[in-house]
């Protein structure tokens, strides 16, 4: 066992920026633009407005090892792609039994939740929302308001990203804009 030592971090609930600074990832539409429903409104933004970002991820890396817990924020940039909301990829941990921990910072979100099973859940998110994400659950989360949505995360440090079938065929449950609203719909792809 080796021991690690304690120590703070200061969490922008705004901008969801870590302080000291950590390992921080950003995700542009480039990077997932074959996600979204409309792939053809996907290509027109890239051509015309070029390769915006979508969000963005900061959090403290730990070593790979049982009862570690890596932590940081996330921040999803307000808007939509042919009328679907920004949203992060979305994953299943690779060790399926590891759950997590989201809590809002700021803004107006969504969290999606499925399992391999086909259940699905849609927890809507502010600032002070704790939402738990149970063991086997995939878990992606969506902006659906005017302003950044921010939200802080706790996960298991082995518990490992599996995008590969999130990337494959996207979440059963598409948040789209209906008369200007956030509303479900059911992707096409698992009808
Ligand atoms: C970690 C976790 C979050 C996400 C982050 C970005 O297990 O669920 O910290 O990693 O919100 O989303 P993805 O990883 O789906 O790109
Ligand atoms: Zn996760």
């Amino acid at each position: 066992m080796s021991l690690s030592l304690p120590f703070v971090t200061q969490v922008g609930f705004d901008s969801g920026t870590l302080r000291p600074p950590h390992k921080r990832i950003q995700r542009r539409l480039s990077d997932m633009a074959l996600m979204y429903a409309d792939r053809a409104a996907a290509q027109r933004i890239l051509a015309q407005e070029g390769d915006r970002l979508i969000y963005e991820y900061q959090f403290v890396e730990l070593p790979s090892a049982e009862g570690q817990l890596p932590h940081g924020s996330t921040r999803i940039l307000p808007g939509d792609i042919g009328g679907e909301y920004h949203m992060t990829k979305g994953h299943y941990h690779a060790r399926r039994e590891q759950g997590e921990v989201y809590f809002g910072l700021s803004g107006r979100g969504m969290l999606l939740l499925q399992t391999e099973q086909g259940a699905t859940s849609a927890l809507e998110m502010s600032a002070g929302s704790a939402a738990y994400v149970p063991p086997y659950w995939a878990h992606r989360t969506v902006n659906i308001g005017a302003e950044d949505f921010v939200f802080f995360s706790v996960w298991e440090a082995r518990a490992g990203h599996d995008y590969a079938s999130i990337e494959r065929d996207g979440f059963r449950q598409l948040v789209v804009m209906r008369d200007g609203a956030p509303a479900l719909a059911q992707n096409p792809k698992y009808a």
